[in-house]
């Protein structure tokens, strides 16, 4: 996907970005992760994609700075804005499996989790995926129905599958993501999504709950809490 002009963007996960991570992940789960469970995905399992969306000034797209060196990295590391929203998947054979996705509470609502979605969906594709699942609680009725809207159908039921309240999982799979049908689907949703924030920029540099992000958060502190 093409970022310029958009005041986000996603990249792979580092290591450098869990902290921030984990702090979203404890606002947006009953049973968080632990900041380990992230470190190990990224770093030792082959099958794992981690992707960030982060906040991008006016004009950054266009004139990221070569990385060059050592102190070059350590630089740009500092100088990055914060994370609103991340996701994640396995990919096995030709399927995709999505792990996790989660905005931050104060940005929810403005696109970003589409934004992600999309990313998870093109690399599923760009990888030789011909279809993604998922589990997602049967309660959660707002992400599936942005599940719904990138074409993921309800394909089964785990019975009390979730230990902490004994509540069951609906399991959710989008078909044939390889073929020309769903590539047109995809190739409209994302254009919308792309007008969307566009138009919605003046008001993100306004001020949308960003400001409160803008605070690196210190070792197990949450963002914005
Ligand atoms: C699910 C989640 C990632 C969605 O992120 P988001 O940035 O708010 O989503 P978007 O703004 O891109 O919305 C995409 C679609 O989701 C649905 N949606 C999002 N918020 C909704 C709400 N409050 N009510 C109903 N539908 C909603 C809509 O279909 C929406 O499309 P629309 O804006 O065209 O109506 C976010 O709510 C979240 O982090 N939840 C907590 C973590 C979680 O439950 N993750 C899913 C685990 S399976």
């Amino acid at each position: 996907m093409d970022y310029d002009g958009l005041a986000y963007k996603v990249e792979p996960m580092q290591a450098s970005d869990v902290q921030e991570v984990v702090a979203i992940e404890r606002l947006s789960f009953s049973r968080p992760w632990p900041m380990g469970a992230y470190r190990y995905e990224i770093r030792h399992n082959p099958r794992a994609h981690y992707f960030v969306v982060r906040r991008q000034e006016e004009g950054a797209a266009q004139r990221e700075e070569p990385r060059r060196g050592l102190l070059a990295r350590f630089r740009s590391t500092d100088q990055r804005l914060p994370i609103v929203g991340y996701g994640g998947f396995w990919c096995s054979a030709r399927e995709v499996h999505i792990s996790t996705i989660a905005v931050h509470p104060r940005l929810r609502r403005k696109g970003i989790g589409q934004l992600i979605l999309i990313a998870m969906i093109e690399k599923a594709r760009s990888s030789g995926a011909d279809h993604m699942t998922l589990e997602v609680r049967a309660s959660n009725l707002v992400a599936q129905s942005l599940y719904r809207k990138y074409d993921f159908q309800v394909v089964g039921r785990k019975r009390r599958y979730y230990s902490d309240s004994g509540e069951d999982a609906v399991v959710m799979a989008a078909q044939d993501i390889d073929r020309s049908p769903y590539s047109i689907h995809l190739q409209e949703l994302r254009n919308r999504l792309i007008e969307r924030l566009k138009r919605s920029k003046d008001d993100v540099k306004q001020g949308d709950g960003y400001e409160e992000l803008s605070q690196k958060p210190r070792s197990g502190q949450k963002i914005g809490g």
